[in-house]
């Protein structure tokens, strides 16, 4: 039975009314990453940063996980084998929804991290400059998210989770920004099966051994629904 990997993007959670970054009027239409996701960006205006981030927290709290996300807890609950979500989404849709093995490569916008300590905790509603860490009390709080020009978490884990996939399935991310849109060379490499759900063909959509065009609230439904009756 599949070993199955799951990498997730902004897409899954259109349809729960949060933005995507690269469809038209997606949030890098609306902010320049450089100022919002890099660490340069933070250092210069960290108030601006902290202001971006109290906002998509804001949204993902009055957001719910949709069918999507529901399908998948529903896959990882039903399937003999593994499930595992890697995400590049900040939300905790995934979790809502009932997932439990979720990894969350570019971290999370309800944690917070101490850049004097490292210590992290639950983020307040509100971050800002003068957020005190609970640990050592410096005002030196981040969002625990990974910007542009960090290395992503848990990559060890990640590759290993990749060498053993037999079925890697790749749903909502546009497969432009690395080295998430390598996972499905990688999986390839080893002989798993691929396939893409997405609402149009993403930068890698060749590398897919099986494409499912259409919305996630549709596509992922379906393809859990078939992977159940096949099993
Ligand atoms: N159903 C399925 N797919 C959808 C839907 C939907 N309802 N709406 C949009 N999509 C697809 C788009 O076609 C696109 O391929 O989701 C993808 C969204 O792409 P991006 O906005 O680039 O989001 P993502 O791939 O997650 O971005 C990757 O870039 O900015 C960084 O750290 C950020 O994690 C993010 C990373």
């Amino acid at each position: 039975m599949d070993n199955i990997v799951i990498l997730t993007g902004a897409g899954i959670s259109a349809e729960s009314g949060l933005g995507t970054f690269r469809d038209a009027g997606g949030l890098w239409d609306e902010y320049d990453l450089d100022d919002v996701a890099t660490p340069e960006g933070f250092a210069r205006d960290p108030a601006l940063v902290h202001g971006f981030y109290n906002a998509r927290r804001a949204n993902c709290l009055s957001a719910a996980p949709n069918a999507a996300h529901a399908a998948l807890a529903r896959l990882e609950a039903a399937w003999p084998g593994r499930v595992t979500i890697v995400t590049q989404n900040i939300d905790d849709l995934h979790e809502r929804a009932g997932s439990h093995r979720v990894v969350h490569m570019h971290g999370e916008v309800r944690k917070a991290l101490c850049t004097g300590c490292g210590h992290r905790w639950d983020a307040p509603a509100e971050m800002s400059v003068a957020t005190p860490c609970p640990a050592c009390t410096a005002a030196r709080a981040r969002p625990d998210v990974v910007w542009f020009g960090e290395m992503p978490y848990r990559m060890e884990e990640i590759g290993a989770l990749l060498e053993t996939a037999t079925l890697f399935a790749a749903i909502g991310t546009s497969g432009t920004v690395y080295p998430a849109a390598g996972f499905v060379a990688e999986a390839r490499r080893q002989g798993a099966r691929t396939v893409e759900l997405n609402a149009e063909p993403s930068e890698v959509a060749g590398l897919f051994g099986t494409l499912r065009r259409g919305p996630a609230t549709r596509e992922v439904p379906r393809w859990v629904d078939e992977l159940l009756a096949r099993q």
